[in-house]
């Protein structure tokens, strides 16, 4: 039993093997620096000899003011230990065990030649060699949660199947954090009560992301690719950034143009809210609650609106009460229809897009259910899966 435990979480750790580039990065944290200033950060799913995320930190460590960085990595890693070789480390970790950790308190002008790259990285690890950590490295253990309480901020892409216990763990330790998650993520039971009370939100960017997989990555029909080096790449189309750092875009007002109409607006037969099909059309005379597709949250301005909840579908009691539950429908219904169907008829008419069209799109769909990742095209969310309608309430 145990055993097959361990082998279902070891196949599963296997394909959370993604790793993050740097540009994506840098493009997104760029928007939060000022919160870094003398802080400990840890980024605690991280072959420092591998992430993007440590080498960031390290790179920036003093433009950033930062107190420390820490870094774990997994030993179930598929790249663990390998980057050791690449840069001729010495002091190679000798046991069988590859869990290891780096932290910084400083970081000097490394080597000199003014431009700050991997050669840096080198001679920043050269000064602070990796010790071995007693488990394995999981985020989870007693070691790894006594460095995640010396931390301020969490920064990393943890993995996929663990979102909902590595969140849980942020929330109970109490700690900001930013990471990479995938937009389905928005309606886990664990997540969306997060994102109503505005304990957690999104980032900056949201949708497509590359990652570079480990060789062992069987190739796939399509967001697969390897490049001129040999290295194998995928990508999502549904990749966001959590967290509960503010940010600027956080606060942007989202222009509405829209006047209310019953016509336009039906209410929904089963749930005391009016449907509005796209954010761009989100009324800017009602005062009522609404039913938006879920990248509504890409726009979400906690000034400017209240998530009030979201549909039955996507969890028990997510509509704070204005499911009709007499009804026995979960999902939106409007004129005996429901949002699902309204929406397929619409995007049929609407698109009006040749068989060739319709069947890439499908294998596509098709090809990323059967991923780990449950994937849905963005902007599809709605209407392709049924997801959530979120319910709001506009404040000003
Ligand atoms: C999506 S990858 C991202 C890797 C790296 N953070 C990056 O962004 O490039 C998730 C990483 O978490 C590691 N991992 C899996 N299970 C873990 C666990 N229980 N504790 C800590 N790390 C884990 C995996 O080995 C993998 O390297």
């Amino acid at each position: 039993m145990a055993g097959n435990r361990s082998l279902n979480a070891a196949a599963k750790a296997k394909q959370d093997e993604f790793y993050t580039q740097m540009p994506d990065i840098a493009q997104e944290l760029k928007h939060y620096k000022r919160h870094f200033k003398g802080k400990v950060v840890l980024c605690n799913c991280d072959d420092p000899f591998e992430s993007n995320f440590f080498k960031f930190f390290a790179l920036n460590f003093n433009a950033w003011g930062l107190k420390k960085l820490i870094c774990t990595c997994f030993d179930g890693s598929s790249i663990v230990g390998r980057e050791l070789n690449l840069f001729n480390y010495d002091e190679q970790p000798t046991s069988e065990r590859k869990a290891y950790k780096v932290e910084l308190t400083e970081v000097s002008d490394v080597n000199g030649d003014g431009a700050t790259d991997l050669l840096d990285v080198k001679e920043i690890l050269k000064s602070n060699p990796p010790v071995l950590l007693s488990g394995n490295g999981d985020f989870r253990s007693d070691e790894c949660i006594e460095l995640l309480k010396e931390a301020d901020i969490v920064v990393t892409n943890p993995p996929f199947s663990l979102f909902r216990e590595f969140v849980a763990q942020l929330i109970e330790y109490d700690k900001k954090f930013l990471i990479i998650g995938n937009q389905n993520a928005i309606t886990y039971k664990e997540i969306f009560p997060l994102i109503r009370n505005n304990q957690l939100w999104l980032g900056y960017k949201s949708g497509d992301m590359a990652f570079t997989v480990p060789d062992s990555y069987e190739p796939r029909a399509t967001r697969y690719w390897v490049d001129e080096s040999g290295q194998k790449w995928r990508s999502m189309g549904n990749i966001c950034w959590y967290t509960n750092l503010d940010h600027k875009k956080r606060h942007e007002e989202l222009d509405l143009y829209k006047t209310y109409s019953p016509e336009e607006y039906p209410k929904y037969d089963n749930y005391d809210a009016i449907e509005v099909g796209r954010v761009a059309d989100i009324p800017m005379d009602y005062e009522g609650y609404m039913g938006v597709p879920i990248i509504f949250l890409d726009k979400y301005n906690p000034e400017q609106f209240e998530i009030y909840g979201a549909t039955e579908s996507e969890g028990k009691g997510f509509s704070n009460g204005l499911w009709s539950s007499q009804s026995g429908v979960s999902q939106p219904v409007t004129r005996g229809d429901t949002a699902l169907q309204a929406n397929i008829h619409q995007t049929q008419e609407s698109l009006d897009c040749s068989m060739t069209q319709e069947i890439q799109r499908s294998t596509e769909r098709a090809n990323m259910q059967e991923s780990l990742f449950e994937t849905s095209i963005v902007g599809m969310i709605k209407n392709a899966e049924g997801k959530i309608m979120a319910k709001l309430r506009m404040l000003g």
